[in-house]
């Protein structure tokens, strides 16, 4: 597909309509942290630590949330994905499970354990077992159903935000000037912005036929992690993602070396405001490239608020993701793959199940 703005092309691949679930993203957002926010939550009584737990799609708001309220939290929180849970998860222990489905296997592996271990659990669903657990033992906080797990990250990432504020874990919130440089920045990316105008076409149409690597610093670095994971699922591409000023100590190495520099397109996400340490490491990354000949592009989130700048960085990884499966002829929604896996990691334990009873 050369082209992205013809509207009868884009349905015809985008056979289940993502680009039509991303117009709803600021609204689904804000509406989901309104409501989590008014829920009635409190956190064990001499909260030590909180654990929100999660994988994939349900998983990343766990990394934007640790890394926006963190240096305001009282507690330390980590953020889980897998299936063991550390030695301080105990009474005093706030976890956050996060699973759009319900059912995935380590999400609630550490919200059992926890709860066995007489933490107090807050479980994110549309449904499934987390769903039942939370509400027998924690407290529910639903998300609709309908969407595909990624897709449904406004409305997972808004509840999970909207609990931590019930909670008292942060006073983040967002305000009128936030839902304004959001939606004039969604109008930016959206399919309605021409190809010249919108950031994420350009990009999109940059890295579609490359290696795509997202590098991000601070609050972008999660939003480095959902454009690689985003570049995974939704146009079934190989992508990695790093963070400064970590892969200053190792990668730059390599791409300051790297052979056949035109196979890879590098995203640098930057931000207003940001740490002048941070700014001489982006630039000398640039330099590196610039000296190899690798292509690559700078996106800046410009929101006069934090959370606005991260919310700016998802809206551009998310289309960029988008666009660049249209551009392939993929659709960007089915993940057909994580289905067989999932269904695979069933059956066996079904069979143990029904030996046993
Ligand atoms: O986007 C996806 O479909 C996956 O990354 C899922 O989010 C992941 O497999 C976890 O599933 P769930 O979000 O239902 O817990």
């Amino acid at each position: 597909m050369r082209t992205l703005n013809a509207p009868e092309r884009l349905r015809r691949v985008d056979r289940s309509n993502m680009l039509g679930v991303l117009d709803g993203y600021v609204d689904a957002f804000l509406s989901s942290f309104r409501r989590a926010s008014h829920a009635r939550l409190a956190a064990p009584a001499g909260l030590a630590n909180v654990v929100v737990a999660g994988m994939g799609g349900s998983g990343i708001g766990g990394n934007l949330l640790a890394g926006l309220i963190q240096a305001e939290c009282p507690v330390p929180i980590s953020v889980l994905k897998d299936y063991t849970v550390p030695g301080a998860v105990g009474p005093k222990t706030l976890v956050l499970a996060v699973s759009y489905s319900g059912n995935t296997e380590e999400t609630l592996a550490v919200a059992k354990e926890g709860v066995a271990r007489g933490a107090t659990l807050v479980g994110i669903a549309s449904g499934g077992q987390l769903q039942r657990l939370a509400r027998e033992r924690g407290r529910h906080l639903p998300v609709p159903e309908g969407f595909q797990p990624r897709a449904a990250l406004p409305q997972l990432f808004g509840t999970l935000l909207g609990a931590a504020h019930a909670l008292r874990l942060t006073a983040l919130a967002p305000d009128a000037r936030l839902e304004d440089e959001l939606r004039s920045f969604h109008a930016t990316v959206a399919p309605t912005a021409g190809d010249r105008a919108n950031p994420a076409k350009k990009t999109a149409r940059a890295l579609k036929d490359r290696f795509p690597v997202y590098y991000g610093a601070g609050l972008l670095a999660p939003v480095a992690l959902r454009g690689r994971c985003q570049l995974n699922e939704n146009a079934k591409m190989l992508a990695r993602n790093d963070e400064l000023p970590e892969a200053n100590h190792n990668e730059l190495v390599a791409w300051a070396a790297v052979p056949d520099p035109r196979r890879y397109f590098m995203s640098l996400l930057r931000q207003r405001d940001e740490p002048p340490e941070v700014g001489r490491r982006f630039d000398f990354v640039m330099r590196t490239l610039e000296r190899r000949r690798v292509p690559h592009g700078t996106f800046t989130a410009e929101a006069t608020s934090e959370l606005g700048r991260v919310l700016q960085g998802l809206l551009f990884v998310d289309y960029v993701s988008v666009y660049a499966a249209l551009l392939r002829g993929v659709d960007p929604t089915p993940v057909e793959v994580i289905t067989d896996l999932k269904q695979a990691l069933a059956r066996p334990a079904r069979r143990v199940a029904s030996r046993r009873s």
